[in-house]
């Protein structure tokens, strides 16, 4: 079994750690103070636990689970005979180009080394000694529960490196993709992002409540989507539609604006989401981790029951 290090230990790290123990690897945790460690270890603990009340886990495991985690501050320690490295420390181009430079003088020649960045295109400024063993696997929130992780080689990363890269991601039972080369948001974040321009041209001019545009979404594509995906949606609605429907222009896509004003308002009033109870809803004053573990249990529910559809 590979031995892994995970730098960061914040909300994506956490779960990869957790991830490669349950997997049977022996995992090494780093972030830059106990206090995090500790942090993480907690919610480690809480992750299992939501997987056990959705049948997914045996919580016999979690001591074993438990026990192939170690945590330390100590970068070499970390590394020290790590065949796979993955970084998921803030999304800052000069904390991971320092990074890397330390990673590269600290771990093992052999092994890979990974950046688990949303957008940056980390090839253009990582300085290593080993650019075939550089490769972006790119993971969804939650990463315990969400299957996909985009595998982003640069120009390069040896065909060696995704194999590897690849096989040890879907042995712990992860759906990868592998895209040909690096773009800005791969394509999952490519897409969302731009619903989400929609999404904010929408409220911002006053065309629909919060309510009614995730009522819409629920009640129409976002049923299908799961079974069907966006493209071979194409193939339901018949190649003939779609041309008639490209050639007559009707939608205009909105203006990127950098800024919304119903997000400015919220924030404005301390309506940040999730985390303070509040934003474009109101969670009536229930608990940050009561929120994330009823949403977690009913995406695994869902997974699950999507899993067992032909
Ligand atoms: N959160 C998401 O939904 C999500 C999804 C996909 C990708 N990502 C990407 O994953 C990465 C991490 O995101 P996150 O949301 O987990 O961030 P986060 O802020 O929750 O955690 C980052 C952690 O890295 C630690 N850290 C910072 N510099 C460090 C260093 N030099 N050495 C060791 N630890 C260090 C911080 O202390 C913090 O605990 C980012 O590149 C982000 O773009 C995040």
């Amino acid at each position: 079994m590979e031995k892994i290090a995970i730098i960061g230990a914040g909300t994506m790290g956490h779960c990869f750690a957790m991830l490669f123990a349950q997997g049977g690897h022996q995992v090494c945790l780093n972030d830059t103070s106990e206090g995090i460690l500790d942090r993480a270890k907690r919610l480690i603990s809480a992750n299992l636990e939501t997987l056990a009340q959705a049948d997914l886990f045996d919580l016999k495991e979690r001591p074993a689970v438990e026990a192939r985690i170690k945590y330390t501050t100590d970068l070499a320690q970390a590394t020290a005979g790590a065949d796979l490295v993955i970084e998921a420390i803030f999304e800052d181009v000069q904390a991971k180009k320092e990074l890397f430079r330390e990673l590269d003088r600290l771990a093992p020649p052999e092994a890979v080394l990974a950046s688990n960045t949303s957008y940056l295109d980390i090839y253009k400024y990582v300085e290593t000694g080993r650019p075939e063993k550089i490769i972006i696997t790119h993971w969804f929130a939650p990463p315990h529960i969400i299957p996909l992780v985009e595998i982003v080689p640069g120009p390069q990363t040896s065909s060696e490196t995704i194999a590897f890269t690849k096989k040890i991601l879907e042995r712990l039972g992860k759906t990868t993709i592998v895209l040909k080369k690096y773009l800005p948001g791969f394509i999952a974040n490519r897409l969302q992002m731009a619903i989400n321009l929609e999404v904010l041209y929408l409220l911002d001019n006053g065309y629909a409540t919060a309510e009614e545009i995730d009522t819409a979404v629920k009640s129409s594509f976002a049923l299908r989507t799961p079974l069907i995906g966006v493209v071979q949606r194409f193939d339901f609605t018949g190649m003939d539609m779609i041309q008639r429907a490209l050639k007559n222009k009707a939608y205009q896509p909105p203006e990127v604006r950098g800024r919304s004003d119903a997000v400015d308002a919220l924030v404005a009033q301390g309506r940040m989401g999730v985390v303070s109870g509040k934003g474009f809803y109101d969670y009536e004053g229930r608990s940050t981790e009561e929120i994330m573990r009823k949403r977690d249990i009913n995406l695994l529910k869902l997974r699950n029951f999507l899993g067992e559809l032909e």
